[in-house]
């Protein structure tokens, strides 16, 4: 589960070229296109400019290069010729291998001018993915974290998805431990410098509860409602975190990138 120096180095390239495509995807995504297009762009971007691997591709028979969940979708949605339209917001997950090692990060976008209800859903998934992100150090517990997220979720009247989490990462796409997204404080693993894992929180305006479609990938909301969700790969440092799929635009409060384990 902890990662050697030279195996950190793999991680922070593979972190950098999934950031690096969802800023490249980002004006594509515009009423009028298929989710099938975005694919394919991505696609197109991991293979012949970055000469990485998209990891969806084939992965337990998963049939396309990312994942596009819209609206009420959780995660995992297919790509496929579904037209975006204004006011839509979707998630689009990318992982990405490079020299044999995993970066996985997603983000929501806004189709237009976004609802004002999904403007505040969408945000509020980010800070609680931020929250967890910022409690990360040597020390901190993986309840503790789940527990924050939860709370801050929970506090702004949303459900955390339970059946879904968050993951380690590296060689393999997922690895241990699990990271759940709910929790209780002062229970489960605690965190050393060298780890690699996602926090990736999905939340929805109505009830937590999810239902897999036909296609045995789409995850929905039981009751339709929207959800969002954000997802990055984070190392922990001897100091504290280091966001391995940061983008240029972000930033995070108590990051140490400049120091390594
Ligand atoms: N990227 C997703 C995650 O965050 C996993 C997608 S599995 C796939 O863990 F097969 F649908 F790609
Ligand atoms: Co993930
Ligand atoms: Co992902």
């Amino acid at each position: 589960m902890i990662k050697s120096a030279e195996e950190i180095e793999k991680m922070r390239t593979a972190g950098k070229l999934a950031a690096q495509v969802l800023d490249m995807i980002e004006p594509h995504v515009v009423p009028g296109i298929t989710t099938e297009e975005l694919d394919n762009i991505c696609h197109s971007y991991i293979v012949e400019c970055q000469h990485a691997i998209p990891a969806p591709l084939n992965y337990r028979g998963f049939p396309k290069s990312i994942c596009t969940s819209v609206n009420h979708v959780v995660c995992h949605g297919i790509p496929s010729a579904k037209v975006l339209k204004q006011g839509d917001i979707i998630n689009i997950d990318i992982t990405v291998i490079k020299d044999e090692y995993h970066g996985d990060t997603s983000k929501m976008f806004y189709v237009g001018k976004p609802s004002v209800k999904a403007e505040r859903l969408s945000k509020t998934a980010y800070e609680c993915l931020c929250i967890g992100i910022n409690m990360v150090k040597p020390g901190t517990r993986l309840g503790d974290i789940g527990y924050a997220i939860s709370r801050h979720a929970e506090n702004n009247n949303y459900s955390i998805v339970r059946d879904y989490c968050g993951h380690g990462i590296g060689r393999q796409f997922h690895e241990e431990p699990q990271v759940l997204h709910y929790g209780t404080p002062n229970t489960g693993l605690e965190l050393q410098a060298g780890m690699t894992f996602t926090i990736e929180p999905m939340l929805n305006i109505g009830k937590r509860d999810v239902k897999l479609l036909q296609d045995d990938w789409t995850v929905v909301t039981k009751d339709k409602s929207l959800s969002a969700q954000w997802e990055h790969t984070i190392l922990v440092t001897s100091f504290g975190f280091d966001v391995l799929t940061k983008r240029p635009d972000e930033v995070f409060n108590l990051g140490s990138s400049d120091i390594s384990v």
